[in-house]
């Protein structure tokens, strides 16, 4: 399949034409994959289940993981059952933004784009370019972020590029993703609503609407038998480069002294190591290539370089990456979630 590259620029004629063609394929059926706040998507019309069925096709995607529907207004009754009252709060104070509700759907939702299940993820993201594109296809969108299932999720245009050139019918730059991780999922078919997934919007923020929601018990630790995630995407090995991923724990004197051990040992055995550390931190390591991801006090900033970060320490092909861990408050919680994952729950904590 040749797939169209195109980058919305500052030219309205140029643009116009992207938003056109981009819009007609999806109202045609086709897959787009376009920037939105949170990282990129790929979308299709999510009423269309032969549409849908591309998706999971050109992702490698297991059809048991449910796809997020994405919005450009606040009105969805057309598409769910009821909006409890705590879900319209969380709608009206936090879209567009990077947060979804899960509700119970309408049967006017297909079995393929919910995996089967009677309820629904939906959000209304923060981005000009992809509520313009939804308002055009003039249909709910279907997406989940645009890379090959697995991966990290992709911030740039060139990394949709990388994962699905050849597998869709067209992908739209234009902006990178400001905040570097998915949307906080928030189950609101439940009272107190439960958040089944970390991300921009903090359990901090959605307490000021109603203090008793809680986290996902299965957020809390590995996954296993008895605390199965109740979003189906977070029980798989998820977010991670090819590289073999470790998180390295504890007061940060002491991580830096145990990274330096064990990048020794790696190099030694000749590895390429890669160190994934705060700027504070980057004149303490002694070797490997030392990587910031931004200071130590803006968890936002390292929240979004850190897919990008895996990436670019997979272009420099090391072997490993020892990655420092972060405080598991406010946006600290959905990075730490990614990076365990990222790294298959291989944490050392020192
Ligand atoms: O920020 C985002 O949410 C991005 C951008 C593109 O909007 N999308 C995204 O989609 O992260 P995806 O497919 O990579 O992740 C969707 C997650 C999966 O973990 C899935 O299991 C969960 O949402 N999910 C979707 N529908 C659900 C439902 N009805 N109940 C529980 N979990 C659901
Ligand atoms: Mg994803």
């Amino acid at each position: 399949m040749d797939t169209i590259v195109a980058k919305i620029t500052n030219d309205s004629l140029t643009d116009k034409k992207i938003y056109e063609q981009a819009g007609k394929i999806l109202r045609e059926g086709g897959l787009v994959a376009f920037p939105t706040e949170t990282v990129y998507g790929l979308g299709a019309n999510a009423l269309d289940d032969e549409a849908v069925k591309k998706i999971f096709i050109a992702k490698g995607r297991p059809q048991d993981n449910p796809l997020i529907i994405h919005v450009s207004t606040k009105e969805i009754s057309g598409l769910v059952k009821d909006v409890p009252e705590v879900a319209q709060k969380i709608i009206d104070k936090f879209w567009p933004g990077p947060l979804t509700v899960i509700l119970e759907k309408k049967d006017i939702i297909p079995n393929v784009t919910s995996a089967n299940l009677n309820t629904i993820g939906i959000r209304m993201p923060n981005s000009e370019i992809a509520l313009k594109l939804i308002e055009l296809a003039e249909r709910p969108i279907a997406a989940p972020s645009a890379n090959i299932s697995g991966r990290p999720s992709p911030t740039e245009v060139e990394r949709c590029v990388e994962d699905l050139n050849g597998r869709v019918d067209y992908i739209i730059g234009g902006e990178s993703s400001d905040i570097g991780v998915e949307s906080t999922i928030v189950d609101c078919t439940v009272n107190p609503p439960l958040v089944l997934r970390p991300g921009g919007i903090t359990l901090e923020m959605l307490k000021e609407i109603n203090p008793e929601i809680e986290l996902d018990k299965a957020l809390k630790s590995k996954p296993n038998d008895d605390f199965k995630p109740k979003a189906p995407g977070m029980k798989y090995k998820h977010y991670a480069p090819n590289a073999h991923l470790k998180i390295i724990k504890g007061k940060n004197e002491k991580t830096i002294e145990i990274i330096n051990e064990i990048v020794e040992n790696y190099i030694e055995k000749g590895n390429d190591v890669a160190i994934l550390t705060t700027n504070e931190n980057l004149n303490k390591f002694n070797n490997g290539k030392v990587i910031s991801l931004g200071s130590e006090n803006d968890l936002k900033e390292i929240a979004k370089n850190l897919f990008e970060t895996l990436r670019k320490c997979d272009d420099l092909r090391v072997q490993y990456i020892l990655c420092q861990g972060f405080e598991e408050n406010g946006v600290g919680l959905a990075i730490m979630n990614r990076l365990n994952k990222a790294a298959g729950y291989d944490i050392l904590e020192v």
